[in-house]
């Protein structure tokens, strides 16, 4: 995936069935067709997977981007119930969405996090990682330690190829959701704590193929206090991509 200035990335979880979300990937491209978008301004929609081959054939050619919201770590092979990232590039993504908090709630372990995005990178699909803290952690003052912690266990042994990037979605897991975003302070402050466990992580290399992104109840009103950080290249949303209208105000104000 090129370099970008601002994306905003849809991740529709389970929420809109095949032709909900075939009638929302046709409005969006149509709308953002006519809306002049600056061309370093990105849009990425991630449907679920049934819907992935569809809003695939729907988007092509246009400039939305299509992602996926995970995807399996192992070749292609006798894996019941898992998709390859390998299937997930041939079907025309260029993201995946790993280790929302959504998926490590289920049990999975940053082990398996790690694994996916050696896979995804493997792939040539930029991952988006996905960290934060629980309001518990919060509340005991680890978040700084946590985020340290899963971006670091994260990006074991990840070596970037020129031209590939990796994205970090900063995700507080208590604000998923909950109509209320975080004080854009404290996002700058995770951000720092961000690029601190990268830079250890890869010993100083690849800082500059690594985008910061913020999620968590972003919506059209707060969505450019989050993407005017100095440190933050855009946003992960669920909520206020749903419907269609709210979708593009929140790609015209990002
Ligand atoms: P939300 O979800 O925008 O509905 O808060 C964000 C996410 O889970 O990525």
């Amino acid at each position: 995936m090129k370099a970008f200035n601002k994306i905003v990335i849809a991740n529709w979880k389970m929420h809109l069935d095949v032709n909900e979300a075939k009638k929302q990937a046709r409005s969006m491209r149509r709308t953002l067709a006519k809306a002049r978008l600056p061309k370093n301004r990105q849009v990425v929609i991630c449907p679920d997977f049934l819907a992935i081959s569809e809003v695939a054939k729907i988007l092509k050619g246009s400039r939305i981007i299509l992602g996926a919201q995970d995807g399996y770590f192992l070749e292609p092979g006798s894996h019941t119930g898992e998709i390859a990232m390998s299937h997930l590039k041939k079907m025309g993504c260029k993201v995946v969405i790993i280790g929302h908090s959504e998926r490590r709630a289920d049990g999975e372990t940053d082990k398996m996090v790690n694994k996916k995005i050696l896979a995804a990178l493997d792939n040539d699909l930029t991952p988006i990682l996905c960290v934060g803290e629980t309001f518990d952690e919060r509340k005991e003052g680890r978040q700084d330690s946590i985020i340290l912690h899963q971006v670091y266990e994260a990006l074991q042994n990840v070596k970037l190829k020129k031209g590939q990037r990796i994205m970090i979605a900063y995700e507080p897991v208590w604000v998923i959701g909950s109509g209320q975003a975080i004080d854009p302070n404290e996002v700058v402050h995770i951000s720092s704590i961000i690029k601190q466990s990268v830079i250890d992580s890869f010993d100083g290399k690849y800082t500059s193929q690594v985008d910061i992104i913020y999620g968590g109840s972003v919506n059209p009103v707060n969505i450019n206090q989050f993407t005017e950080l100095k440190d933050t290249k855009g946003t992960l949303v669920c909520g206020s991509t749903l419907d269609y209208k709210t979708f593009i105000e929140l790609v015209k104000n990002s």
